[in-house]
């Protein structure tokens, strides 16, 4: 099956797709990206993903580099002609090509890069068996709610995680609090059952799957706090999951050395994982 890249205004086939040397994304991190689930050939919260892309541009000063809609039926057309039934699309808008320079330049032509990837989510062990993670400092810069292509400490915090043999790594501030995983929000239900999630700020990334999570559980009557835990508070807890557009709600069942709960997915986070699912297989309805 030929699978293709869109690159700047072309569909080209995936192993031949590239930007030029000088692209600030290259060369600074200059860009901002967007990754979008899609199940059963649609995508998953498709709004929150494009108002947020427009957010990161906003806050970089950059200019968008289509309208809404076109961009919206590039998406779907790409997906359409990599036959994308399960997957991911991956969208990446970079400041564009200049000679290098740290100043932001203008009048340049934004880079628009999308790729998708199939990947067959639902039946994957993590979900009901949950997963490990490990506690880091978090080391990355002040402006973490912008979705910046500039990974490379959460690249690094990832490969720890791995090196440990946990599926991901949650970073903690100068406080002991934790902040958010490296590609992913964290949520945990406390001692006295309140399901916690960092509230929004420069330290952590507004996760569109956090936004529509919070969204359902208040449907059905479970309040989330919005508030800062420790890492402590963390390890006492009685469950614990994560949330992000590929991970979906992955429970998890072990935070360093300390098993949470009865080292099994908890009965609020597996209700909610359910939830979930149902809303992004389209099976549930939201406001
Ligand atoms: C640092 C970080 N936090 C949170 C998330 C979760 O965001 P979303 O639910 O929109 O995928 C991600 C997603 O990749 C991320 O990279």
């Amino acid at each position: 099956l030929a699978r293709y890249a869109y690159v700047d205004g072309r569909y080209t086939p995936h192993d031949a797709a590239s930007v030029h040397v000088e692209d600030r994304g290259f060369q600074f991190a200059d860009g901002v990206y967007e990754v979008v689930s899609i199940i059963g050939g649609r995508m998953i919260d498709m709004q929150g993903h494009i108002d947020r892309l427009e957010r990161s541009l906003d806050a970089l000063d950059m200019a968008a580099p289509l309208s809404r809609p076109v961009l919206t039926m590039i998406m779907r057309e790409l997906i359409a002609r990599n036959r994308v039934d399960e997957g991911i699309i991956y969208l990446q808008v970079t400041r564009g090509v200049a000679p290098r320079d740290h100043k932001f330049p203008t009048g340049i032509k934004p880079t628009l890069v999308m790729t998708t990837k199939r990947v067959d989510f639902r039946n994957q062990k993590r979900l009901s068996e949950g997963v490990k993670v490990i506690t880091i400092p978090d080391i990355r810069w002040a402006r973490c709610d912008i979705k910046a292509i500039s990974l490379l400490a959460n690249c690094m915090g990832k490969t720890q995680a791995s090196g440990a043999g946990a599926y991901e790594a949650w970073q903690v501030d100068a406080e002991g609090r934790i902040t958010e995983g490296t590609s992913s929000n964290v949520w945990i239900l406390t001692r006295d059952n309140k399901l916690k999630t960092r509230m929004l700020g420069p330290e952590i990334l507004r996760g569109v799957t956090r936004d529509s999570l919070i969204r359902i559980a208040r449907e059905e009557g479970i309040e989330v706090v919005e508030e800062a835990f420790t890492v402590e508070e963390a390890r006492e807890c009685r469950e614990a999951f994560v949330t992000s557009a590929t991970s979906f709600l992955t429970p998890v069942v072990q935070i360093d050395d300390t098993v949470v709960g009865n080292g099994v997915p908890g009965s609020l986070s597996c209700r909610l994982q359910r939830w979930y699912l149902d809303y992004s297989s389209g099976l549930r309805e939201t406001a």
